[in-house]
């Protein structure tokens, strides 16, 4: 039996017949490329993932308890001093990388490449979101006389266009030779009956799985033999639209160090019940963040006893592991979250369709999901004046213009403390 056979056997057993009968109206060429693409799909996995859509997530709340953690502004400096003294090592000793995550749509910004070649309107000249991040890691290169490994993720759809917006910017004046690029793994697209859609290009439509996937990713692209090659000890992993992320801060590191935290994360108190963060938490004694779509209304609202929010250390994509630690990760499966959202796709008579209203699933997993193997980890306290100015949504909360205005004054502060 040819690949298309086998193809086409798929698809009937998945119950995908109109794709069966799109076989016969497409060119040869085009034929062959669908069924390659449908030989790699994983169909037990996608019908599960589909039943899955019909079940609730359901947070029970006796089972969570407020995270502990430590506030950065209230270590004593003796306190500092020892965590600023371990993590100095690690960088110095040039154990340490860092991990971009640039493999979003950046939707909600609509700004039409991927994310971090946006710029933001700073400095009356401007800086992209990931010159801002180049300089961060720079500037603790000087301090601490090392090149940090850079790897960034991105996905299948904006790799090119990243790659060649970094080549045209000649990375931002960072050593070239310790820039990586990698991609992110995707899952297909279904429609609410659980069908594969298609696009123009006669494709089964997929899209990237969700910032969870890094870590698999790191493992499947060789990055983390790269880092093992390289005598990595700890891995920074983080986003790349906030742009007050320190990188590579070295208390954060020590306190991991010190506590002998496999895992760890700065968080910053979420600004009001309602803003659009995960909040870290215990659940069944194990650490984890709940996004805000699922964060019931009453946890979100909950206050102790020192009129506090209960569930208020907001995630900031600060995460900081050791390279066993993701090593141990990139082997266990994520759970898998879905989303709701508007595509068009090419229907079996061959007609394009493009929906006035959401009308397919995207599945992804959360980097965080990861936190529930560990029993526990170190949460630091930062500021968000200091560590939060995210640039998500085109105008409003987390825009350029907050973001703009957070990062003019945190470098005028940094100048008035020179
Ligand atoms: C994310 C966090 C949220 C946190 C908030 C802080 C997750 C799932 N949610 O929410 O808990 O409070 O940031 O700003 O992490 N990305 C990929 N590949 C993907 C999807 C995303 O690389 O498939 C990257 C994005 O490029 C970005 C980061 O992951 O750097 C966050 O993704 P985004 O969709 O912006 O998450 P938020 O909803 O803002």
């Amino acid at each position: 039996m040819n690949e298309i056979e086998r193809a086409k056997g798929i698809l009937k057993e998945y119950n995908q017949d109109h794709i069966v009968k799109l076989f016969d109206k497409i060119e040869e060429s085009k034929q062959s490329e669908l069924a390659k693409q449908v030989l790699n799909i994983d169909f037990h996995n996608l019908s599960e993932l589909y039943d899955n859509t019909k079940k609730k997530i359901e947070i029970k709340e006796r089972e969570i308890k407020p995270i502990e953690y430590l506030d950065k502004a209230k270590l004593s400096a003796t306190e500092k001093q020892k965590y600023d003294e371990l993590g100095k090592q690690v960088l110095e000793n040039g154990q340490y990388a860092v991990v971009t995550m640039a493999g979003g749509q950046g939707t909600r910004l609509g700004h039409p490449g991927p994310k971090g070649t946006f710029k933001l309107d700073v400095y009356g000249k401007g800086k992209y979101l990931f010159e801002i991040l180049a300089e961060n890691l720079k500037e603790a290169n000087k301090k601490y006389g090392k090149i940090i490994p850079w790897y960034i993720m991105t996905s299948k759809e904006n790799n090119q266009m990243t790659k060649d917006f970094l080549e045209k910017n000649n990375y931002f004046g960072y050593d070239r030779n310790y820039v990586t690029l990698f991609i992110q793994g995707e899952l297909p697209l279904l429609d609410k009956n659980g069908k594969l859609l298609i696009s123009k290009e006669m494709k089964i439509k997929e899209a990237s799985d969700g910032n969870g996937g890094t870590y698999a990713s790191l493992r499947a692209s060789g990055m983390l033999s790269d880092m093992k090659e390289r005598g990595i000890k700890w891995i920074f992993i983080g986003g790349v639209d906030n742009v007050l992320l320190k990188m590579a801060d070295v208390t954060l590191l020590g306190v991991a160090i010190d506590k002998k935290y496999q895992v760890a994360a700065k968080s910053v108190v979420k600004a009001n019940p309602h803003e659009k963060v995960g909040v870290f938490c215990k659940m069944n004694g194990h650490p984890k963040v709940i996004e805000y779509t699922e964060l019931p209304e009453k946890m979100a609202e909950e206050v102790d006893n020192k009129g506090e929010l209960k569930f208020g250390e907001s995630n900031i994509l600060c995460h900081l592991y050791t390279i066993e630690a993701i090593e141990k990760v990139s082997v266990e499966p994520l759970m898998y979250h879905t989303a709701i959202k508007k595509n068009s796709y090419i229907d079996e008579n061959g007609k394009e369709v493009i929906p006035d209203e959401p009308n397919s699933y995207k599945f992804e997993s959360f980097i965080f999901d990861a936190f529930e193997f560990f029993d526990d980890m170190a949460i630091l306290r930062g500021k968000r004046e200091d560590d939060f100015a995210p640039v998500k949504n085109k105008e409003g909360a987390d825009s350029p213009k907050t973001a703009k205005e957070l990062y003019e004054k945190y470098w005028e502060r940094q100048q008035e403390n020179l």
